[in-house]
């Protein structure tokens, strides 16, 4: 494990449902594209980093998209502070800012957390407003390049109405 992976880890540890959602972004990053780039890697780990250092405010949701991308670039900002040996640095600070709307090789990151977050919103279905699990998970679908919303299929639910939601939007694409 690089060093960067290590420190996004024991930074991430503060907070037991980032590092979750931190390892599953990885772990689908690796399911759609095994030959994944060790920036693309890296970025799937701490692309959300910025929640854990210094924790949201209240969000305005008129302003989603640039909040959005404010979130991004602070978590760049934080990564590119590491040591970060041999990577190439640029890529990695344009990953994590592209993350949530993708961009190049920022799809597939996008795509991963896209997949994490439903496991998310299932996990997270009872605690959250039906109506705000809802317009979440289509956002995280709609922002899905085509070709990777076949992963979708091997999500286990565990929630009914998490599950019904994402299917009817499988089945409606
Ligand atoms: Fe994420």
């Amino acid at each position: 494990m690089l060093e960067v992976e290590e420190k996004i880890i024991e930074i991430l540890s503060k907070n037991l449902e980032e590092l979750e959602h931190a390892q599953k972004t990885l772990k689908w990053l690796l399911r759609i594209k095994p030959d994944a780039s060790p920036e693309l890697r890296i970025a799937a780990l701490g692309h959300d980093i910025d929640r854990v250092v210094e924790p949201w405010k209240v969000i305005d949701y008129n302003l989603e998209k640039e909040f959005r991308m404010k979130h991004a670039k602070r978590s760049a900002d934080f990564i590119i502070g590491f040591n970060l040996q041999d990577l190439d640095k640029d890529k990695l600070y344009n990953l994590i800012l592209n993350h949530e709307f993708g961009g190049g090789e920022a799809d597939w990151l996008r795509d991963a957390d896209s997949l994490s977050n439903f496991e998310w919103y299932d996990m997270m279905f009872e605690k959250l407003k039906a109506e705000d699990s809802e317009s979440g998970i289509v956002k995280m679908f709609e922002r899905m390049s085509r070709e990777n919303r076949r992963f979708i299929d091997e999500i286990k639910f565990t929630n009914k109405e998490a599950e019904e939601i994402v299917k009817s939007l499988v089945k409606n694409d």
